[in-house]
C-alpha cells in the first residue's frame, strides 16, 4: 500500500470549492466508499430511550405533529417549524447526561458492534452529534467533504437514523468520489451507514417529506491513526468484515 502523507497537501488545506480535486487528491481509496450494516434494536433500543427520556412521544418520526399539537394547545399560532426548532430539539438530546442510558448504550454499541467489525481499538467521541430535521425545514448541512473542516484524513463516519428515512428526510451521498451524483440513502431504524465522509461528498436537503428525521452521527478512527492509509484501511476492514458478518 502506498504510504500517504500525514498532513493534507496545501491545496486541500483550504476552502477549496473544487470537490473533484479534493476527491482526486485523497489518493488511494477503499474498495467501497460506504456500507450499510444491520443491528438488533432489541439489544440496542436507541429510539425507545429517546422516546422515554427525551421526547416523551410514541412515534419519533411524527414528532413534528406532536410539537404542533402541543403549541396549538398552548395557544401558539405557529403552523411551520423552523431551523431554530431543529436546533432546540437537537439540544434536548445533546444535553443528556454523560451517564444517561442513551449515551451509555451508544458506547456499548461502539464496543459490541463497531469495534468487532474492525478487530482493533478505536477512537471515537464520548457523545455523538445528534440531529433533528423537521419537515418543511432547510438542510441540516449542505453538500460537503468533512476534511475541509476537520483536516482529519484518518477518520470514517458513522450515521444512524432513529426512524425509517428516505428521500429528503435522509442523508444524501455521491455514489463515488468526485461524482457529485447525490442520491438519498434510504435507511431503516436498525441500520447504520458507515462511509468515507472525509472524501465522499454528502449532505442533506430541504425536508419536504412528512417525516421528522432524528439521527446521530460521529467520526471514528483506528487508535493512534494519523494517515489517509489508516482511514482507507479502516473502511476496508469494515466493508470486508460486514460482508462476512
Ligand atoms: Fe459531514
Amino acid at each position: 500500500m502506498i504510504a500517504l502523507a500525514t498532513h493534507l497537501p496545501e491545496d486541500i488545506d483550504c476552502n477549496c470549492n473544487n470537490r473533484r480535486l479534493v476527491a482526486e487528491q485523497g489518493g488511494a481509496v477503499p474498495a467501497l466508499p460506504f456500507v450499510v450494516i444491520d443491528y438488533d434494536t432489541q439489544q440496542f433500543p436507541f429510539a425507545y430511550l429517546l422516546s422515554r427520556d427525551v421526547f416523551k412521544v410514541a412515534q419519533l418520526n411524527n414528532l413534528h405533529n406532536y410539537v404542533k399539537a402541543h403549541r396549538q394547545h398552548l395557544g401558539v399560532k405557529l403552523d411551520q417549524l423552523s431551523v431554530k426548532d431543529n436546533l432546540l430539539f437537537r439540544e434536548m438530546m445533546q444535553s443528556l447526561a454523560d451517564n444517561s442510558p442513551f449515551f451509555q448504550l451508544y458506547r456499548y454499541f461502539m464496543t459490541k458492534v463497531i469495534t468487532p467489525l474492525v478487530g482493533q481499538s478505536l477512537s471515537y467521541s464520548a457523545h455523538p452529534k445528534m440531529r433533528v430535521h423537521f419537515p418543511g425545514t432547510t438542510s441540516v448541512s449542505s453538500f460537503h467533504h468533512d476534511i475541509i473542516v476537520t483536516k482529519r484524513i484518518d477518520q470514517v463516519n458513522l450515521w444512524m437514523p432513529m426512524v425509517d428515512l428516505s428521500e429528503t428526510a435522509t442523508l444524501w451521498l455521491e455514489s463515488d468520489y468526485g461524482k457529485e451524483d447525490y442520491q438519498p440513502i434510504a435507511l431503516k431504524y436498525g441500520q447504520a451507514l458507515i462511509f468515507d465522509g472525509g472524501f465522499l461528498g454528502h449532505g442533506s436537503k430541504f425536508n419536504d417529506t412528512d417525516t421528522t428525521r432524528i439521527s446521530f452521527d460521529l467520526r471514528f478512527s483506528l487508535k493512534g491513526a494519523k494517515t489517509r492509509s489508516d482511514g482507507v484501511n479502516l473502511m476496508d476492514l469494515i466493508v470486508n468484515n460486514s460482508k462476512i458478518g
